[in-house]
């Protein structure tokens, strides 16, 4: 039985990236069907809208999707699209695991996940100019929104987590110090969840500049992180920092009845086209994305003959190497089992 998966290139170097994944994918014997679909600027590039209804249609009749990497223009322009799937879908889940993988870095055997909370806080997108006198933009606000709701479910997803991957420990990541009422319902809601794990996984609550700081001086001591919004948006960019940069870190976007799979980084524009992307985190998302259709054995497949390749001297620019995208990709192909 095979199942079928939306595949969403991406821009910038998405359409590499994905191009490799779907290469690995396949070499290592998957049981997925792609169904390709466009977003974002490929879309607009072809006179249709960021998201059109033909991709809409097909993720939610396959319920999973891997998606590479979409541009958002800055200031001007439509909302981030990423957003929107995340609304749309209601994939209130961001699960970045950060895990060392290639030796000689700063650390070595970092393993800790960041899930982060997809819909609710400052990403909300209520926000507004206030104009004053002649300046139409003197002052802007943007509103922060967390319902009791939202942050049991997703503090409920990471014990749930924990559980099933047999991990100890759960730190809730807040604000709850300065902002007294979405962090402090945030983490009131959170220690509540906590107490139905008692006995189970360890719980401790870390308030976020002080988590920023420990993560840089003794990242060991965290084992998976739950947070709203925007903390989680930066912690799990500051986490893949930790283990060699973005071109190693996946993520899941989880909800009730769809999964999007990605990489934590963007587009890329600096170097796209140039052929030289790290693929990994890509490939890595796909292996997300194989766990959770229930084809494990493949993924461990993947993950081992990508740790093969990178512990080899076939490494892209970003890890110090000269390799190209392709040369890579063709590295883990042949280290398959
Ligand atoms: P970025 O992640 O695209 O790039 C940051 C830096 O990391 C750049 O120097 C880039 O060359 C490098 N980098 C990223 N991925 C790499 C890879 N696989 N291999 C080698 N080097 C890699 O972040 P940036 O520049 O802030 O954003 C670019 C665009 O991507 C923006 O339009 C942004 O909105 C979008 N973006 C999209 C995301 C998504 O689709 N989930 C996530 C983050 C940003
Ligand atoms: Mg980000």
């Amino acid at each position: 039985m095979t199942t079928p998966v939306t595949l969403m290139a991406g821009d910038g170097i998405g359409p590499q990236v994905s191009e490799a994944a779907v290469r690995v994918v396949e070499a290592a014997g998957a049981k997925v069907e792609w169904d390709r679909q466009l977003a974002g600027m490929a879309a607009i590039e072809r006179g249709l809208g960021p998201l059109p209804d033909e991709t809409f249609d097909s993720i939610c009749a396959n319920k999973v999707a891997l998606k590479g990497p979409l541009t958002t223009p800055v200031g001007e322009g439509f909302r981030s699209i990423n957003v929107a799937l995340r609304k749309m879908f209601d994939l209130y889940a961001n699960v970045r695991p950060a895990k060392s993988l290639v030796p000689g870095g700063r650390y070595s055997d970092i393993d800790l996940v960041v899930i982060r909370e997809n819909t609710e806080g400052l990403y909300v997108g209520v926000e507004h100019f206030i104009g004053m006198e002649k300046d139409p933009q003197a002052a802007a606000e943007s509103v922060m929104i967390v319902t009791r709701f939202g942050a049991e479910r997703i503090v409920r997803f990471a014990f749930d987590y924990a559980v099933a991957h047999q991990r100890r420990k759960v730190t809730l990541v807040h604000k709850a110090n300065i902002l007294k009422c979405t962090q402090t319902l945030f983490l009131d809601a959170g220690r509540k969840v906590a107490t139905e794990y008692e006995g189970r996984i360890e719980f401790e609550d870390r308030i976020v500049d002080n988590t920023a700081m420990l993560l840089v001086v003794d990242p060991y001591q965290f084992d998976i992180i739950v947070t709203e919004n925007m903390f989680g948006d930066i912690l799990s960019d500051e986490a893949a920092g930790l283990i060699g940069g973005l071109g190693l870190a996946p993520g899941a976007n989880i909800g009730k009845d769809a999964a999007i799979f990605e990489a934590v980084h963007g587009s890329a524009p600096d170097i796209a086209g140039q052929g030289i992307a790290n693929p990994s985190a890509l490939i890595l998302a796909a292996c997300m994305l194989l766990e959770h259709i229930d084809q494990s054995e493949v993924a461990a497949r993947i993950r081992d003959a990508l740790l093969a390749a990178l512990r080899g001297d076939v490494r892209t620019r970003d890890l110090g190497g000269k390799a190209t995208t392709q040369e890579y990709t063709d590295r883990i192909i042949e280290e398959l089992k």
